[in-house]
């Protein structure tokens, strides 16, 4: 009798890339282990060259690049932007340069403040790089007929919160700046269109006011990123019980800091590696 032999590369974990201009990706990956407990995860955090956000989109098209580049030689399968500064500006050069790879991106969740909105007043929190590109002015024009969306580039935010700072006055000026600026425009529902904004959520929900709905779609993109791709195409990966724990962890920054903050979002001493890309 013979026994079928399990082809090889089901045997071995499917890795899956991820990256972000720092931290905010960090929300992503969190869900990602969740989801993909069998999976091999490597995040590269491109602190050392963030923020993107408020930098030409020639730079944040180079930086993708490199960092993708860097992703696949160590063997990645799937790509997830977990920025949506990068999938705004560079999501399609990206698919284009890697057509056999396939890429989940993030965008501004407009869908579901459309859902969740009474008032028909929305606000989007983003970077200016965002916000400008001609992608989230499609996704917008598209999806958006009756109800008003009032964008606030939030300059100077995702920069702060890559610094650690998260609770300290000048953080609270900052997040209070830009609150009041969607609080005037009488919004009911608020977007939170750069993944590094969910690490000051609490303090953007205090700004707005308790009855304001958040919209974060860090766990519905680590949903798709399983759904869509790794799951059809490697089920086993789905089938593990518990979190990813095949991580690696990289920066371009300042190791030690991304350290602490991967410590604390998702509560494993992973080592992280200092890389030039
Ligand atoms: N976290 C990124 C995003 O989601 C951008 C932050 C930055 O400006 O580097 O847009």
């Amino acid at each position: 009798m013979k026994f079928p032999v399990a082809p090889i590369e089901a045997m071995t974990p499917v890795r899956v890339g991820v990256f972000d201009s720092g931290v905010g990706g960090l929300s992503v990956l969190r869900e990602l282990r969740r989801q993909l407990p069998g999976a091999a995860l490597h995040y590269v955090a491109d602190a050392g060259h963030a923020p993107y956000g408020e930098r030409s989109d020639e730079h944040v098209v180079t930086r993708s690049r490199r960092v993708v580049s860097h992703l696949m030689e160590g063997g990645a399968q799937v790509i997830v932007i977990a920025c949506n500064t990068a999938t705004a500006v560079a999501s399609h050069l990206l698919r284009e340069a890697w057509p056999e790879t396939p890429f989940i991106g993030v965008e501004p969740g407009i869908k579901p403040a459309l859902l969740a909105t009474l008032n028909g007043r929305i606000g989007v929190m983003a970077t200016r790089a965002t916000l400008g590109s001609e992608k989230f002015q499609r996704l917008a024009a598209a999806l958006v007929t009756r109800e008003a969306l009032h964008l606030r580039a939030c300059d100077g935010l995702a920069a702060a919160i890559e610094h650690g700072l998260l609770d300290n006055p000048e953080m609270l000026t900052l997040v209070e700046t830009h609150c009041a600026a969607l609080r005037e425009q009488g919004v009911d529902t608020v977007v939170l269109g750069c993944t590094h904004y969910t690490f000051v959520r609490q303090h953007i929900q205090a700004a707005m006011g308790a009855a304001v709905h958040i919209v974060d779609t860090a766990e519905a993109v680590a949903r798709h990123a399983a759904d869509t791709t790794v799951r059809k195409t490697r089920p086993d990966v789905a089938d593990t019980p518990g979190h990813s724990t095949l991580l690696t962890l990289q920066t371009t920054g300042d190791a030690a800091r991304f350290q602490r903050f991967a410590h604390a979002w998702l509560g494993l001493e992973t080592a992280v590696r200092r890389v030039v890309i």
